[in-house]
């Protein structure tokens, strides 16, 4: 495996495995791998005959108030990790590599981003996620991108992104991995101490309790929510959202006739957390 740190030398790279008619797939992550990012990593092995990861902690999709600096670091750990399921390129530029003095370009999706997340952290947030992963799709041209079903809404954020701007990459969106309680997998997850791992795990409870009662023939989207808003109280959570809205472009829903997504969001100790679980009506 090698590491670049720059964009030329990514994109000889990818020039030299095209010309000998390789298909490319790309990883976006900004590293403190777990088996959510190395399941991306094994898929994209998989399929490709040249996989780049990129490691970057983005700033522009932290706020002032966010966890830049406190955001788990480790690239000699990543890339043991990296190079042991098989990836050829891990991309780790510095943020002036990607940001260059007078970068004035910035990427904004309408619609999907101004709810959840969106309306959470801020708009600054999809912004940065947009507006970096169109650079790493310009810089590395992948012909697949993969992405966690963890962050729902960024799935569908670059979807529209691809969509509209009419980019050639395929976007594959794979589960959430989760610990053995059912946690979803997280770099945030160092965050939290012992108390609070144990309280976070409500989260997949409580978004197991509202897919129990839809399985059981519930469509009515308050009566959905209050089952997993009763598992979050009794934990003492107080979610920052908890809603249940349309899986294709996240409206607002009131009754389930299609597949919907169960989103919420949660500081629990020192981490905030997110996680979600579709809901299928045939
Ligand atoms: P990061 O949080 O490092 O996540 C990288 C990728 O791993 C994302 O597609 C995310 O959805 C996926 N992922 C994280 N936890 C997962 C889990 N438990 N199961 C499955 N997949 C999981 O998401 C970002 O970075 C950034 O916003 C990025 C897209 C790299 C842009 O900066």
């Amino acid at each position: 495996m090698r590491i670049l740190r720059t964009i030329a030398e990514v994109r000889a790279a990818v020039r030299d495995a095209r010309a000998s008619g390789g298909t490319v797939g790309l990883v976006p992550t900004m590293g403190a791998f777990h088996d959510g990012h190395l399941s991306l990593m094994r898929a994209a092995r998989a399929d490709n005959d040249l996989v780049v990861v990129s490691l970057f902690v983005n700033p522009t999709q932290f706020g002032p108030t966010e966890d830049l600096d406190a955001y788990p670091r480790d690239e000699a750990r990543d890339a043991a990790l990296a190079e042991q399921v098989g990836v050829d390129i891990l991309f780790a530029p510095t943020p002036a590599e990607m940001y260059p003095d007078g970068f004035a370009t910035s990427i904004h999706v309408t619609g999907v981003t101004e709810v959840l997340d969106g309306a959470a952290r801020g708009a600054f947030h999809f912004d940065g996620v947009a507006t970096v992963v169109t650079k790493l799709f310009g810089i590395v041209a992948p012909d697949v991108a993969y992405f966690g079903q963890k962050d729902a809404q960024q799935v569908l954020v670059i979807r529209r992104v691809v969509r509209d701007l009419n980019l050639d990459v395929r976007i594959e969106a794979l589960p959430i991995v989760r610990e053995a309680d059912g946690l979803a997998m997280s770099s945030r997850n160092v965050y939290l101490d012992a108390d609070a791992r144990q309280r976070a795990t409500a989260l997949n409870r409580a978004l197991d309790a509202a897919a129990a009662v839809h399985a059981e023939g519930e469509r009515e989207a308050a009566t959905i929510v209050a089952a997993a808003q009763r598992v979050l109280t009794d934990a003492g959570i107080r979610p920052e959202y908890l809603e249940l809205r349309s899986n294709d472009d996240l409206r607002p829903i009131t009754r389930i006739d299609g597949d919907a997504l169960l989103a919420v969001a949660a500081r629990v100790g020192g981490a905030r957390l997110i996680d979600n679980h579709v809901l299928t009506t045939s």
